[in-house]
């Protein structure tokens, strides 16, 4: 795994815009996969500023968000689909087409999750996969105990998932207890794999997910199996890596490399 530990939220967010812009540059129809929540906010942010600035093209990119609450409609304002609209989709130039999210509302999820995983497929897979942590160790909503095979499909979310969310509603109560998710498996399939992490909250999960075992208690760490990932962390979110001097020496030595 790459390691980038970032002086800061703004520069990772930075940092991984730059990925992003790169592998657009590289293919204009990539198909991206995309996350919610607090963490990714500076990176849509810094994405619409690309578009604007510098003319970063949307136009024949396709997406793929990674999870969305049960019984949420599209228009609630703490659905996932309202969020990438606010936060990116409506202040680019995709394709309303091309933008595919897992639908809450759906009375039939068995056969929702199977077409979601068919039409991931039938755009080539995912090229660019973004990812936050959940401060148990979660990406998508896998949480502790998820089959690292896991495929999309309906997730109970974990008390602490609960609790972590709660901020976004007026209350605790109102805060779903269900979401339809890609598994570990689909985000592994994924071509290449950014994880987004900062603040002194997500070290533990971090450093579990970095440097721990393998195992679906924090399914993070199913990450390591995978031969593309870039973590892009901020200082606060690195404090409990054990080998973080290393990894900064590797970034300082990677531009002389070889
Ligand atoms: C969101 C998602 C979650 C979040 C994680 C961290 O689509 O899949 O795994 O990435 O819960 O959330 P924040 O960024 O709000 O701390």
């Amino acid at each position: 795994m790459e390691i980038i530990i970032a002086d800061d939220a703004d520069q990772m967010s930075r940092t991984a815009a730059r990925i992003v812009r790169r592998v657009l540059n590289a293919k204009p129809n990539a198909v991206l996969g995309l996350a919610t929540g607090s963490t990714p906010l500076g990176l849509y942010r810094e994405l619409v500023r690309m578009h604007r600035e510098e003319g970063l093209d949307f136009s024949q990119v396709t997406t793929f968000n990674l999870d969305e609450y049960v019984g949420l409609p599209k228009n609630h304002p703490q659905s996932y689909h309202w969020f990438m609209h606010e936060n990116l989709f409506r202040h680019v130039n995709i394709a309303p087409q091309n933008i595919y999210i897992p639908l809450g509302t759906t009375d039939n999820s068995a056969a929702f999750c199977a077409w979601y995983e068919e039409r991931i497929r039938q755009c080539g897979g995912i090229d660019l996969q973004i990812l936050g942590i959940g401060s148990d160790g979660h990406i998508a909503f896998n949480e502790p105990s998820s089959s690292l095979g896991s495929r999309t499909r309906i997730k109970t979310l974990a008390q602490q998932t609960i609790r972590d969310n709660a901020r976004f509603f007026a209350s605790i109560d109102q805060v779903p207890i269900y979401a339809i998710t890609m598994g570990v498996g689909t985000i592994l399939e994924a071509k290449k794999i950014v994880l987004l992490a900062n603040g002194p909250h997500k070290a533990d999960a971090v450093a579990a997910a970095i440097e721990g075992p393998v195992t679906s208690m924090i399914t993070a760490s199913a990450l390591q199996l995978h031969r593309d990932v870039t973590a892009v962390i901020d200082r606060d979110s690195a404090a409990q890596l054990k080998m973080r001097d290393y990894y900064v020496w590797v970034q300082e030595k990677m531009v002389d490399a070889p």
